[in-house]
């Protein structure tokens, strides 16, 4: 290429392979997560060894947040480092072996979660040869990702790309301190941890704390800098609140992770920092939800019109409720009530359900036109469809998980007038069956929407298109 006018030859295969793979996983994902959903309703479907609860659980957790999410973070951020950047993405074969490399590592880890081959710690229960593995591919998508950065033909690098390379630096950091083990033998599946008592403690917690900011955060704060200015067609609010939020967060997050041990053997005043740097995390993270609401100021008639968008400012809703339900639950007061019950869960599937696949809808919905050349969606009346059904399935998962959740906690700490416990703990069990109920229907919801999006989609690309009544989402957004 020889002006800066041309516009470059980007390397969109890649980006379609993870596209396809954010959506197939994601339905993987939703689907096991319906299933533990069931089987807390109905124990009766814990059918044989590899299908218990205990070894799906963390398939599920797997399969959304590093099959899913993982995929869709690399999809969006090779979407939009090109764009970006105006240039094409470096070293296509490396770019494609970061592709096979990830799904390799998610089938290591799902092989050893249904056959009971886990380190037992939360969203790092790969064991050595797996984690060894991702160390290979993660350094691959560093030096892809830093390579186009440095071949950009703009000036200065989009903000969006400063929270994609956070993302990508500090999860390796988490995932190198986190997963030190020692093998018991090299042909053996098994390891030990270098770290013991409360540190190992602090260390995961550290990790899994900074795999919520970082990998479900940051990384989606990255898609939301690139895609909703994007799709409104506006420059992001500003500019210079967006430097504030990110130095305000990658800052304020690391220091967070101890609010998951309170009460704990970790010290008193280790406790109180994470609960101190959580409650400063309320402003940055709204700063960065209001830089992308007020993005579409002058431009709010699009919301109207145009249901895709419509998903990246739900989501943003929805990233606003969980950062400011998460500070609150910070608290040791709250904690107190709210630790070890449903409310933790309506609290992560808040963020998880209503941040970050809602903003991955809508950058999935807005790429796959531009990736495979078509003037439009399939059906835009199908994108609004998949909007309502799941947003009430969200809305009755997490209002469910918050009755079940506080009502656990009150019952677990109700005492009769003689200082016995009020309830005892199959009681508080059973009070929890409508609830768990009700979450299985909002989870059969929120699938049923994925599984229209998945059909919209492969409509789209096969070329497939319904005749419009309006002019919705006409454009096709390059
Ligand atoms: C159809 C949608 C979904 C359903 C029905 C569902 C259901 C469930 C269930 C039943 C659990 C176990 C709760 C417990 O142990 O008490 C769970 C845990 C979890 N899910 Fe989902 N889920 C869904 C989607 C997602 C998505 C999209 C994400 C992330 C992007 C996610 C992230 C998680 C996490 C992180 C946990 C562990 C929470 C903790 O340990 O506190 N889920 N999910
Ligand atoms: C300001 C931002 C946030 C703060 C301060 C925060 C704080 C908290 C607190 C205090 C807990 C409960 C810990 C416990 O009692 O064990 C928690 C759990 C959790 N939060 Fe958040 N949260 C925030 C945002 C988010 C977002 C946006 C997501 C998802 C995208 C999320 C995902 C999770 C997950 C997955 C857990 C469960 C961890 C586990 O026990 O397995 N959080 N968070």
């Amino acid at each position: 290429m020889n002006t800066l006018t041309e516009t470059p030859k980007y390397n969109d295969e890649v980006v379609k392979l993870f596209t396809i793979a954010t959506v197939f996983w994601g339905i993987v994902g939703f689907a096991v997560g319906v299933f533990i959903a069931l089987q807390m309703a109905f124990p009766a479907l814990n059918i044989g060894e590899y299908l218990t609860f205990g070894r799906l659980r963390p398939l599920h957790t797997s399969a959304v947040i590093f099959a899913f999410g993982g995929n869709a973070l690399f999809a969006t951020s090779y979407f939009s480092v090109q764009r970006t950047c105006r240039t094409r993405l470096w070293g296509d074969s490396w770019a494609t072996f970061t592709f096979w490399g990830y799904q390799l590592f998610i089938v290591l880890a799902a092989l050893g979660y249904v056959t009971g081959v886990t380190q037992a710690k939360e969203y790092a229960e790969p064991e050595w040869y797996a984690d060894l593995w991702l160390t290979f591919v993660w350094v691959a998508y560093l030096i892809v990702f830093l390579m186009t950065l440095k071949n950009r033909r703009e000036p200065h690098i989009y903000v969006g790309n400063w929270f994609f390379l956070a993302f990508i630096v500090t999860v390796a950091v988490l995932h190198l301190v986190n997963n030190i083990s020692v093998p018991v033998s090299l042909t053996g599946a098994k390891s030990y941890p270098v770290w013991g008592g409360v540190q190992s403690a602090l260390i995961q917690w550290w990790y899994g704390h900074n795999a919520v900011g970082f990998f479900l955060t940051a990384g989606f704060l990255g898609i939301m800098y690139y895609f909703v200015p994007k799709r409104a067609e506006r420059p992001v609010y500003s500019y210079r609140l967006s430097i504030l939020h990110f130095w305000g967060l990658i800052f304020i997050y690391i220091w967070a992770g101890p609010h998951h041990l309170h009460y704990t053997s970790l010290p008193d005043w280790a406790q109180t920092l994470g609960a101190t740097f959580s409650i400063m995390l309320w402003m940055p993270s709204w700063g960065g939800m209001i830089n992308g609401m007020m993005t579409l100021s002058g431009a709010w008639h699009k919301l109207r019109e145009d249901p895709v968008l419509r998903f990246m400012i739900i989501s943003l809703a929805f990233y606003g409720m969980s950062t400011f339900e998460g500070p609150l639950m910070s608290i040791k007061t709250v904690n107190a009530l709210s630790h070890y019950t449903d409310w933790t869960i309506g609290h992560v599937h808040s963020g998880a359900l209503g941040w970050v696949a809602f903003i991955t809808f809508g950058a999935v919905y807005h790429m796959v036109p531009v990736l495979w050349k078509k003037q439009r969606l399939y059906s835009m009346r199908l994108v609004n469809m998949h909007l309502w059904i799941a947003t009430i399935g969200i809305v009755l998962y997490i209002a469910a998980m918050w009755v079940s959740g506080i009502m656990q906690g009150l019952m677990w700490r109700s005492y009769d007038e003689l200082g016995f416990l009020q309830y005892s703990f199959v009681e508080t069990v059973m009070a929890m069956h409508p609830f768990y109920l009700i979450r299985a229907l909002g989870g059969i919801l929120f699938l049923t929407g994925g599984l229209i999006m998945a059909y919209n989609l492969i409509k789209t690309v096969k070329g497939d298109a319904v005749p419009m009544k309006t002019k919705v989402g006409e454009k096709a957004h390059a």
